[in-house]
């Protein structure tokens, strides 16, 4: 069987939304934090299945299916491991090497090279930044732009030499090829000469998810009143690990914010400035208009989008792409409206941050941003103007799923023009259909199938108490790594009851103490047939507890008592059940 490397396993992962992919087979519907809908892989009337895009996992309640994405294609598609992943690379424009190995190795160290490279040319940028007595210019117009030295720390921001190729010379001396340090687009050559990408330039790092330095970007050292002699914005190229249109800036941190909405804005400068005033569910595209791929990796870890996009006119024309194109993945957005202000920089230096947050709570879904737009387009007055903004308006709405806010919508509209509710449905619903003639979407036929088996698997009656404590247990444990240190300082992974969760509870572990946040859809990869339903059990766990730690601690005193328990009920010894008996006491009683 092939092989492929977690880069690859991660990439295909991460390009794929479990909730997209399953949406072609079922009809999911938001239900609390997660989508639901009928069951593709048994019969049944009301809905029971759960996909969770979190998690990146379906579960059925009913059959007992589930796992990750690949897992629901092995299954619905009926290929194996390899099959279904290929499937999904294609899907994402992935290429997955045939003969893996080779390709691997090599591809692989080549990333790897680079990674580690750009890691090193950000470490350089910085202290020549910082401790450059050559950069006090730099050092000066990041103090005017108010960038504080913690903010420059934790962005790693940094500075490249007004020099033609400090950097390539102090890589080469690091032991990297001129080749390699080509490739990475840290210098390129001209005329014979090898000269640094970046010269006399801000730095700002481009982080990916997984803390790689992925790219650069530079800004020219100057104010826009003294006119720009070069590009004021230079960014890396795309290199075999980067490229814009699948990357945001900042994303890295916005990810750790638990917020459901995430702010878009398009520069680095407003990125780091709004995150600097305390607002951190922020990040912006790279120098280029919203991509799909981008508005699919946000929604991935954010419910909504939120565009706060330049307030002139290239800033609105972006908006309304950047609307579209997160409509077209199935997202939603709203439109933080800058008043007064060129971008969100500015805003909150004339303003502050607490009226930029309250700009943000103020944003106004994306359909009535666009009515608003369309109609100002418009002379309201005579009656060709108005007929010409219903068309328009009409156009807007096509692609909304929810009916009642498309009728909301019209009867606003008819208000507003006095054109009857009925002209202007009749207008959509002809632009409407013919949307939806020109991209059919080819509907997969799938074949119900049911497995007798699986429905009696899953009761709840058929987990012993014990293995029912420990997957509520290792629910906590994967969400917190307060709780996972908590119980893991009572129960070492091989305690638990069974391989499954043994297993898991050790993945869980591991995940905590090299710094990372466990990842379900990943620890299901290695559990197949029923370790799958039960792996999968443990993430699919909807309570919802008031105080974790405490709970923590009592599953822990639930699972000793158990096991005692089990020991107790099999002791024959006397003695030693006395002592068992006494040592039951001392978790309490139920
Ligand atoms: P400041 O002007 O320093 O406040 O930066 P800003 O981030 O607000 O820049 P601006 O609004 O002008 O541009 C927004 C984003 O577009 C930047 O962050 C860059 O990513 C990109 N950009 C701007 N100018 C250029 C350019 O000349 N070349 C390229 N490639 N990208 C640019
Ligand atoms: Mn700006």
């Amino acid at each position: 069987m092939p092989y492929y490397s977690d880069e690859i396993i991660n990439e295909v992962f991460l390009e794929n939304d479990i909730v997209d992919y399953v949406s072609q087979y079922v009809r999911l519907k938001k239900s609390g934090r997660d989508y639901s809908g009928l069951c593709p892989f048994h019969r049944e009337k009301t809905p029971s299945f759960h996909v969770s895009q979190d998690k990146q996992l379906f579960h059925c309640f009913g059959c007992g299916a589930s796992g990750n994405l690949v897992q629901f294609v092995m299954r619905i598609e009926s290929l194996d491991f390899v099959e279904a992943l290929k499937l999904l690379a294609d899907r994402a424009g992935i290429f997955l090497p045939e003969n893996e190995s080779t390709y691997n190795n090599a591809e692989y160290e080549k990333k790897q090279l680079i990674y580690k490279m750009n890691a090193d040319a950000a470490r350089f940028f910085y202290h020549t930044l910082v401790d450059s007595p050559n950069s006090e210019t730099a050092r000066q117009y990041l103090r005017e732009r108010k960038i504080a030295a913690k903010t420059i720390t934790s962005y790693g921001l940094g500075y490249a030499p007004d020099s033609f190729n400090a950097l390539f010379e102090h890589l080469l001396k690091s032991g990297y090829s001129q080749e390699d340090i080509i490739r990475a687009d840290l210098a390129a050559s001209k005329d014979g000469r090898i000269y640094d990408k970046f010269r006399n330039r801000i730095i700002f790092p481009i982080i990916d998810l997984r803390g790689n330095v992925i790219g650069f970007g530079g800004r020219i050292i100057q104010n826009e009143d003294d006119g720009y002699k070069a590009p004021k914005y230079l960014n890396s190229s795309d290199t075999p690990v980067f490229s814009k249109g699948r990357n945001l800036f900042s994303l890295n941190f916005a990810k750790r914010e638990k917020t459901n909405e995430i702010i878009l804005v398009e520069g680095y400068m407003d990125v780091i400035s709004v995150y600097q005033a305390g607002v951190r569910n922020i990040a912006a595209t790279l120098g280029t208009a919203l991509t799909e791929q981008q508005a699919k990796l946000l929604l991935k870890y954010f419910g909504e989008i939120l565009i706060c996009y330049d307030s002139d006119e290239a800033g609105q024309a972006a908006t309304l792409r950047a609307i579209d194109v997160i409509n077209s993945v199935g997202g939603k957005s709203r439109v933080i409206k800058l008043g007064g202000a060129k971008d969100p920089d500015e805003y909150i230096k004339k303003n502050g941050i607490e009226m930029f947050r309250q700009l943000v709570r103020k944003a106004v879904p994306s359909t009535e941003f666009k009515l608003s737009l369309i109609k100002n387009r418009h002379d309201l007055s005579a009656t060709d103007g108005k007929i010409k903004f219903i068309n328009d308006a009409a156009e807007a709405l096509v692609g909304i799923e929810d009916a009642v806010e498309v009728d909301a919508y019209i009867k606003k509209l008819s208000d507003e023009t006095e054109i009857g509710k009925d002209a202007i449905y009749s207008a959509y619903k002809k632009k409407n259909a013919k949307k939806y003639r020109q991209k059919t979407p080819q509907r997969l036929k799938i074949e119900k199938r049911t497995d007798k088996n699986e429905q009696a698997y899953f009761d709840a009656g058929n987990l012993n108490k014990l293995a029912a404590a420990e997957r509520r247990l290792l629910n906590l444990a994967a969400q917190h790594k307060k709780l996972s240190r908590l119980s893991e300082e009572s129960l070492p992974f091989s305690e638990f009851s069974t391989d499954v969760h043994k297993q898991l509870a050790q993945m869980i572990y591991r995940a905590w103490d090299a710094g990372k946040e466990p990842e379900p859809a990943k620890m299901l990869l290695n559990f197949s047939g029923e370790d799958l339903k039960d792996a999968s059990c443990v993430f699919y766990n909807m309570e919802v507890y008031d105080d974790d730690e405490q709970t923590v601690i009592d599953l822990i005193n639930h699972i000793k008592r158990e096991k005692l328990q089990m020991q107790i009920n099999q002791e024959k010894d006397p003695s030693k059940l006395k002592e068992l008996l006494q040592m039951l006491t001392k978790f309490g009683e139920e």
